[in-house]
């Protein structure tokens, strides 16, 4: 499968918004546009700090959690195993200033313009496993499928229960 089913389109006053799964987690999208349109530009300014001299393919992930924010890019490694993923630089980031609550995180590669399958733009198995240590199902997920110079930004909604389903866990409380 290269792309998810869109479930729904919406649109609010800059964002064309596209929900997949269980579209009734995704709430008032109004209320949420310009919290989400801020960490969208600090997710991109941060992939610009990406330190990929491998790849050049530069990833920033903003993480909000208990109403303070966590920024991260990836950061890669002659060795290429010892990369780091940004989705894990902003979860590992909070879980160490003692913030565990996720209430959003957007995911953003500076260079999405050319990469229009949403596959391209989506987090890797290893992230999603962390996401699904420390993200509730109701948490958004944010994956930014606007430009640079975008006019209209647009965005796709998902939640951990619909990207990594059959999650494996193990029952430590
Ligand atoms: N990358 C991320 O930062 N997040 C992902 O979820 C997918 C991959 C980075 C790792 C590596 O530096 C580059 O993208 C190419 O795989």
């Amino acid at each position: 499968m290269n792309r998810l089913p869109p479930s729904e389109q919406r649109e609010t006053a800059q964002v064309r918004w596209t929900l997949h799964g269980e579209t009734e987690i995704f709430g008032n999208l109004e209320a949420r546009e310009r919290e989400v349109l801020r960490c969208l530009r600090l997710a991109r300014e941060t992939a610009a700090k990406a330190y990929a001299p491998y790849s050049h393919f530069r990833v920033g992930c903003v993480a909000v959690a208990e109403e303070k924010t966590f920024a991260g890019c990836n950061v890669e490694n002659a060795s290429y195993g010892a990369t780091m993923c940004a989705e894990r630089v902003a979860l590992f980031s909070a879980v160490a200033s003692g913030c565990r609550q996720f209430e959003f995180l957007v995911l953003s590669t500076l260079d999405s313009a050319t990469l229009p399958d949403l596959a391209a733009r989506s987090p890797c198995g290893l992230c999603r496993q962390v996401m699904a240590e420390f993200l509730s199902e109701r948490t958004l997920i944010v994956v930014d499928g606007g430009t640079l110079d975008t006019r209209k930004e647009a965005v796709d909604l998902v939640t951990i229960d619909l990207v990594l389903p059959w999650k494996f866990r193990l029952n430590c409380e």
